[in-house]
């Protein structure tokens, strides 16, 4: 055996070894993340109740925002854990026929509850429709789209579903600041989060949208987006 014959040898047993460390470490994080968000639920819950109790004002409003923050590091952890997976490459497309009401319907319970947190108005409107695709991928989008809305928008957020002859449109539309032309492109990406925000930083860390389109792709479709300066923002896509 040559030199360089021994020495790529070498490499190649350092680069194995390096690979399985670094799967370890994944599947620990992937494994943390997911066995951490079960007590945050709790918390969530508990938060949920200990707001309807007889408190006075100053305990009402901290009630608020531990309920708040909960959610907010649910939403973190949820979106650390897709983006785990989409790295392995482990996000899996299961493709089932669903009712797409009953989906729409759970999500805009807990919308319409976090945007009265808020002060927000929610409105929501949907269609019956049979879908084939996979309902969990789905429901991740729309909740990274409504959890923006909600973020960025102002009063008025909306969700709807419409049913053009087994087409199925999906919008969700906010009444915020917008999306600059200079962000726009890159919105998208890895970790951005538009510089606009950053004296008001709005949590997150720049993950909803990038994991959104990766999902997007799997299910073979493309994630639309209109804003207007001061107007707000629409995102929109279609399945079937
Ligand atoms: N509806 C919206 N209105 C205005 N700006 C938006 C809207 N949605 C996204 N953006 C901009 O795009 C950036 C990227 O959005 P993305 O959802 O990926 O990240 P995030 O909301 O900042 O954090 P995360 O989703 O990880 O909690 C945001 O930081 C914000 O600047
Ligand atoms: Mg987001």
């Amino acid at each position: 055996m040559t030199e360089i014959q021994q020495r790529y040898k070498r490499l190649l047993k350092e680069l194995r070894k390096c690979e399985k460390l670094n799967n370890s470490k994944s599947y620990f994080l992937a494994q943390a993340v997911h066995d951490l968000r079960q007590p945050i639920q709790a918390l969530i819950l508990f938060a949920e109740v200990l707001k309807d109790t007889p408190l006075n004002e100053e305990q009402k409003n901290l009630a608020e925002k531990i309920h708040n923050s909960t959610i907010e590091i649910k939403e973190l952890l949820t979106n650390y854990l897709d983006l785990s997976k989409l790295n392995e490459g482990g996000v899996i497309y299961e493709p089932r026929h669903f009712k797409l009401k009953p989906l729409t319907d759970k999500l805009a319970d807990n919308y319409t509850i976090i945007c009265k947190d808020k002060n927000k108005h929610f409105n929501y409107q949907t269609c019956n429709a049979d879908i084939f695709s996979d309902p969990i991928l789905v429901e991740r989008i729309l909740q990274n789209l409504l959890s923006n809305a909600v973020k960025y928008g102002k009063d008025n957020i909306s969700l709807r579903c419409e049913n053009h002859n087994g087409k199925i449109s999906f919008e969700i539309k906010d009444d915020g600041k917008g999306i600059d032309a200079k962000d726009l492109p890159h919105i998208f990406d890895e970790y951005y989060q538009s510089r606009k925000d950053e004296h008001n930083r709005k949590h997150g860390a720049g993950l909803g949208l990038f994991i959104t389109q990766k999902i997007a792709d799997k299910l073979g479709t493309k994630i639309n987006v209109t804003t207007k300066k001061n107007k707000g923002t629409t995102f929109s896509f279609n399945l079937g």
